[in-house]
């Protein structure tokens, strides 16, 4: 399922500059949920091309490492990272298997663990992120809204489109959406609830676990008016969700 970006490739680029995306929304709102990084060593799991692994050593992290399964977008952050060397370091893996990288003060994940395909999946990759926390440390992920709903209005002004999402979406269901970008691509993961996340992060150590809603930062606010992003917050695709270890 997640080799699916390695066809997929610069097209998210495109993607990054919808609004949404950006510092309004999901910025925003998993920097928020994060906290300072300063002097952090921080390991972002599903980097990608970087967008957000280039952002934390901008807010003055200081070891910071990213990991992603797709050797295309691991290729994008490395090109990056030549064209504008910050000392990030990059490495190719599912986060289930990946090696020890070293503990780290925060681990980030930006749309990764509805990419798991089976609890035990889940399971893995939970108990692998676990490993990389150093105690009194912290795991931030936002990913896909286990509480999205058919019912509530699609999120397609604001550049997604959930297709035939289920009005009862059962544990592990295929779930399929369309990113309106420049040239619009589709992503398939896997539906799970938050009662599977929480049980999977739990089982693999994690104590307190807050589940943060996406907000519009002030600037999106004046760029675009509140009532532009009322449909989007009355039923976020995606959510925040912090883990203390
Ligand atoms: C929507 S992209 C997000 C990239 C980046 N976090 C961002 O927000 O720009 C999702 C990424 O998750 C990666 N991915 C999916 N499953 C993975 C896994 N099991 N281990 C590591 N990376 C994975 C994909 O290759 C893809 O680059």
């Amino acid at each position: 399922m997640s080799a699916q970006y390695d066809q997929i490739g610069e097209k998210v680029a495109d993607w990054d500059v919808l609004p949404v995306r950006s510092e309004y929304i999901e910025g925003h709102t998993f920097f928020k949920a994060l906290g300072s990084v300063e002097e952090r060593n921080v390991l972002d799991l599903a980097c990608g091309d970087g967008l957000y692994t280039r952002q934390l050593k901008a807010r003055g992290a200081n070891r910071v490492v990213g990991v992603d399964i797709s050797e295309e977008m691991i290729g994008g952050a490395r090109r990056y990272e030549e064209a504008q060397r910050l000392g990030i370091e990059y490495h190719v893996s599912d986060v289930a298997d990946m090696a020890p990288l070293g503990v780290f003060d925060c681990v980030t994940a930006v749309y990764l663990l509805h990419y798991a395909n089976s609890p035990e999946h889940l399971l893995r990759m939970c108990r692998n992120i676990h490993a990389h926390v150093k105690p009194g440390g912290r795991f931030v992920t936002y990913s896909f809204n286990p509480g999205f709903s058919a019912k509530g209005p699609n999120s397609t002004r604001y550049g997604i489109t959930m297709l035939d999402f289920p009005e009862s979406p059962r544990e592990g269901q295929a779930i399929s959406a369309e990113l309106h970008t420049k040239t619009p691509f589709t992503i398939h993961f896997s539906y799970w609830s938050r009662a599977t996340y929480e049980q999977a992060l739990r089982e693999a150590g994690f104590r307190q676990l807050t589940w943060m809603s996406p907000e519009c930062s002030p600037e999106g606010i004046a760029r675009y008016g509140r009532a532009f992003w009322q449909d989007y917050l009355d039923n976020p695709h995606a959510v925040a969700l912090r883990c203390e270890r």
